[in-house]
């Protein structure tokens, strides 16, 4: 697998844009639970593009998505899933090397701080990785009347997903066959 799409979804909101993304990048791009992204599968990769919901400005804790299963947020009858490591932890076993990576989230519009994707870049760029892009956000409402997974996002945030994927595909074959450089 040349590149792979990981992502922490509580509501299915991350997972639709992870895999929207996928769709845009093509070229057999998967997106991945973290469980399913094991340190072998980001071994393989050449690009790690990973994804996270924004808890308090940052990225989920363990208390965060505590508190999620707690709360309906504007989400009847939708039950947060945490049946899957954090991306927090799951960034404590990615192997170091160098390889290109992205980051995205998701968080709501307003004032609100944003900096999940922004410190999954700071991780990963301590572990060798370049970024290929900018960190970038994906918009969702903070309440919805469905409980349909992925309810929440604003129009439009699937299709600017989509589209980030194929940027992301066509700056990855600027950067040429061989080796990892900065772009
Ligand atoms: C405990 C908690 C804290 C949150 N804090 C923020 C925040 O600081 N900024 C923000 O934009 N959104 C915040 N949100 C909204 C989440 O970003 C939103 O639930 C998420 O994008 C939904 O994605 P998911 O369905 O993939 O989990 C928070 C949500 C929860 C549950």
């Amino acid at each position: 697998m040349d590149t792979v799409v990981v992502y922490e979804s509580l509501w299915g909101n991350t997972a639709a844009i992870a895999q929207a993304i996928a769709r845009g990048l093509g070229n057999g791009a998967v997106a991945l639970t973290t469980d399913r992204a094991t340190p072998s599968v980001v071994e393989r990769a050449r690009l790690i593009v990973v994804g996270s919901p924004v808890h308090a400005m940052n990225l989920p804790t363990d208390a965060s998505r505590a508190s999620a299963t707690a709360k309906v947020y504007g989400r009847p009858g939708l039950h947060a899933d945490v049946s899957h490591p954090s991306i927090r932890e799951w960034l404590d076993n990615v192997p170091p090397g160098e390889r290109y990576c992205a980051a995205f989230e998701t968080g709501i519009r307003g004032p609100l701080g944003h900096g999940a994707a922004r410190a999954v870049i700071g991780r990963l760029t301590d572990l060798g990785c370049v970024p290929l892009d900018e960190p970038h956000t994906f918009t969702v409402a903070l309440v919805t009347g469905s409980a349909e997974p992925g309810a929440l996002l604003l129009g439009g945030q699937e299709e600017k997903a989509m589209h980030w994927g194929e940027h992301l595909a066509a700056a990855l074959a600027a950067q040429g066959p061989e080796g990892v450089h900065a772009p």
